[in-house]
């Protein structure tokens, strides 16, 4: 049983207003083919041609750029799943085909115009050509598609025939044009599709040789007439968003310095915006631009949140970042966004706005300074874009991508974001409870489970558990979103996505209901609440292992008293030396040299040992040799944990038993220190400890479940709780006529809640949910197994119990009397 009690006659803040939204970022295919709902992938045939300043792999299968990072190509297909999963067939030019003698080949020097690379001459000889969109050209009965093409006669009649048809050859729409040969011109068309089919092909016939210089084909019927694919603005709309943070991300940083996002190439006619390679494996014509953002925003409500790149290359991916006029022109391109979306239509960039259909401006609420950039190459150039961009924009929100405050820098909100696994999101429920009430405010960017229960409800719940910290804490947290927002299920780069879409349906995830639930009840005034619930420890499991640097002589370790022995290795490997082991340096075929250099693992290896990998806690002990300059390092509960997705190897088969996979709770021993740590932080302070030095010392545990206790040569150092969370966890906003209780209950048994009013309440109230198997997911063929339930309730008064279900998210209105 908990118990919540309920202050609504002392409200705490006014409810954070834009606090819920969407960061969307063309990532799975979520653009082209996605949201922007272009039928030809290709369109533009540049997607074959590798990223500048790398150096390919035979057959162009990857690339890396100058700082060693390395992608997978495959000519331009992308990643080796998609070719797989999708059954491409190969062809030099993506998702263009020829077959009875046709041939087609790239020409890098007649093309449409500056911007566009390449065009694609076609040889029809007795054959014909044709492009097989995004997995399939998805058609259905009675709906009408936009065509265009520019194009030109180059040898032989000029007359094209363009015809959607299935494989078989059956026909559903077709037209004919007769193609001049003065230069590249538009040709336009409507199709007609006369059945629902989700396998078709746009199929070019012809004779002698014609060249294409770019091509769209598209549904007419898109949400406001403004171009974006109707379903998945609605599935957005559904959360009820209050912002749109855009265009990503790390495609907005890129890999080097051609890939880095500018805005002045995502705007202006279409065809004349260079495309460019996204790091999520694939090149985008960046249909979905500047303007197609804003004008989503204005269409669904919602302030737009742009992120302009602070003139530095991804961190991760690179050690690029832009100098002198470089970096003043990236600046100057951040202003070009602003003037865009704010200055009136006689002016250069609201002119360019009023030509592309919008006169008046748009507005912009919150511009971001770089994303996930840190260090002082980020501070140096936060500040000039900062200070440059509120002197010209003062009633702008400025948002850093991490704590500038803390080297003394201004801004108004700090980008933070979480990507964890669900014990991370539900330990975290006061993660903002200590925050400097002063300020900055907080944007949780990016949060989603993305580690062991991906896309699961149980993830979910978990989610919803960080929520009603984030609730509670709405006079500094001012802004969340999830990420990544959208997938194409054919073409998928990360996973878990808010929202997925394949050609017919799209859907949410169970996380999706959660934002739905939270983003639609909100309420005016945070109200003081206090709970009592019982606490969980975090599980665990697993065996002994052993962590320190190469070269470590340990001997007679047991478990629970009886003899053990090294049974995996992790990083390096062991020797019998005597009668006890060394442990050695491996190669970096254990794990990415890279991730163990960053990480200041270079000299490290970890071993586990036993072989009950179910086994809930026990002693163990262990006689290391201490030796000057050597860390030595003991862990409980090593086990396997689940691997992200991202570890689903697009070329390298995975060991069994490695060490990013293993999370035991380590105490460490390193300049004269103990500590216990879990995988990510420190769960005690440092203490004084002293090994004797050359000689033998024993390391013990003892692990009960709930507390680790370690010891040195028979003494106690130290112990530590593991982590715990609470079972439930709430939440109460008032309006004037109601008052909305948030419960979540983030455990497998249902619970009760005793709730206790200082107000008379309607006995009848509505309640939405979300609940069930905490397993349970959505996909296409299920994409409602999980989703939420609006029900109407009694029995509701100033003293009432709810029944909270097991894995569970419960939203209350009740009505003031
Ligand atoms: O959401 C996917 C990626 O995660 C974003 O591009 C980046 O900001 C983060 O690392």
């Amino acid at each position: 049983m908990a118990k919540l009690s309920i202050d609504t006659k002392h409200p705490r803040f006014p409810v954070a207003p834009d606090l819920y939204g969407l960061f969307f970022e063309d990532i799975n295919r979520a653009g082209d083919g996605g949201l922007y709902p272009e039928m030809l992938r290709n369109r533009s045939f540049e997607d074959s041609i590798p990223p500048e300043d790398c150096t390919m792999e035979e057959n162009d299968f990857a690339f890396t750029n100058d700082s060693g990072w390395r992608d997978i190509f495959n000519h331009g297909e992308g990643l080796t799943r998609w070719i797989r999963d999708n059954h491409t067939a190969y062809t030099p030019i993506p998702a263009w085909y020829v077959e009875g003698g046709a041939s087609i080949a790239l020409n890098y020097k007649d093309t449409l115009n500056q911007k566009r690379r390449v065009s694609l001459d076609v040889c029809f000889g007795t054959g014909f050509v044709f492009n097989d969109g995004f997995a399939g050209v998805a058609i259905d009965a009675g709906k009408a598609y936009n065509f265009y093409m520019f194009a030109k006669n180059v040898e032989g009649s000029g007359v094209l025939s363009v015809s959607l048809e299935d494989r078989e050859g059956k026909v559903y729409d077709k037209k004919q044009f007769t193609l001049s040969r003065t230069g590249f011109v538009r040709y336009d068309a409507v199709f007609v599709g006369t059945e629902k089919r989700p396998d078709c092909r746009l199929v070019l016939r012809g004779d002698g040789k014609v060249r294409l210089g770019f091509m769209s084909l598209m549904p007419a019927d898109t949400y406001n007439g403004h171009g974006l694919r109707t379903d998945i603005v609605e599935f957005y709309k559904g959360i009820n968003p209050r912002f749109l943070r855009f265009p990503g991300g790390c495609v907005v940083e890129g890999f080097t310095y051609q890939t880095m996002q500018y805005f002045r190439n995502i705007v202006g006619p279409v065809w004349e915006r260079p495309s460019h390679l996204l790091l999520w494996h694939y090149r985008t014509t960046n249909g979905l631009g500047f303007h197609e953002f804003m004008q989503l925003c204005e269409d669904i409500g919602v302030e737009p949140l742009y992120v302009c790149n602070a003139g530095i290359v991804c961190q991760g991916r690179s050690r690029d970042y832009l100098k002198g006029e470089a970096l003043i022109d990236m600046l100057d391109d951040a202003i070009a966004a602003i003037e865009y979306a704010t200055a009136p239509a006689d002016t250069k960039y609201g002119a360019m706005r009023a030509a592309a259909g919008h006169p008046e401006p748009f507005g912009l609420k919150y511009i971001e300074i770089g994303n996930e950039n840190g260090g002082p190459v980020y501070f140096e150039r936060y500040k000039l874009f900062y200070e440059t961009l509120k002197a010209k924009y003062p009633d702008m929100i400025f948002v850093a991508n991490t704590h500038v405050e803390n080297e003394g820098l201004e801004t108004d909100i700090v980008d933070e974001h979480f990507y964890s696994d669900v014990n991370f999101f539900a330990e975290h429920l006061n993660h903002y409870d200590n925050y400097d009430r002063k300020g900055p405010g907080i944007f949780v960017g990016e949060l989603a489970v993305n580690v062991g229960d991906n896309g699961k409800l149980r993830a979910a719940i978990s989610e919803a558990m960080f929520f009603v910290g984030m609730e509670r804490n709405q006079d500094i947290v001012r802004l969340a979103s999830y990420a990544p927002l959208t997938q194409n299920v054919a073409y998928p780069a990360w996973f878990p996505n808010l929202v997925a879409f394949n050609h017919y349906i799209t859907y949410g995830i169970p996380s999706y209901y959660i934002w739905k639930l939270f983003g639609k009840y909100r309420g005016s005034e945070v109200v003081p609440i206090t709970e009592e619930t019982s606490l969980v420890t975090r599980p665990a499991k697993g065996m002994p292992s052993m962590q320190g640097t190469y070269g470590l002589k340990f001997r007679n370790p047991t478990y629970n008293g009886a003899p053990i022995e090294p049974t995996h290795e992790l990083l390096g490997y062991v020797e019998k030396d005597g009668d006890g082991w060394t442990t050695r340096k491996g190669d970096d075929t254990q794990a990415p040299a890279r991730m163990l250099a960053r990480f200041g693992m270079a000299d490290q290896v970890a071993i586990v040992l036993g072989d009950d990998e179910e086994t809930k806690g026990g002693v163990f002990e262990v006689e290391v040799l201490a030796e000057e300059g050597k860390t030595v390092a003991i862990g409980a509960y090593s086990s396997r944990g689940a691997r992200s997705f991202f570890d689903d190897g697009e070329e390298r088969e995975h060991k069994d038993w490695e060490y990013r996979f293993v999370h035991p709770y380590r105490w460490v021993i390193e300049n004269g220190e103990s500590r216990i740590l879990d995988s990510r932080r420190a769960l005690t302070e440092a203490v004084p400890v002293k090994l004797k030095m050359g000689e033998y010392n024993t390391l013990r545990y003892e692990a009960d479940g709930e507390v680790l206790k370690v010891y040195l040569n028979g003494e106690l150092v130290q112990q530590a709780h593991l982590p715990t969370r609470q079972k439930t966890a709430a939440s109460a906003t008032t309006s004037e006529s109601e008052v909305i209780v948030k419960i979540v209950n983030f455990s497998p048994d249902p619970e009760d809640v005793e709730i206790t009013l200082d107000c008379p309440v309607e006995d009848g109230y509505t309640l939405a949910y979300l609940a069930g198997d905490g397993d349970a997911m959505n996909d296409e063929n299920n994409p409602e197994n999980v989703h939420d339930v609006v029900t109407a309730c009694t029995g509701a008064s100033e003293a009432f119990t709810f029944h909270a279900p097991a894995n569970s998210a419960n939203v209350l209105i009740l009505k003031k009397k």
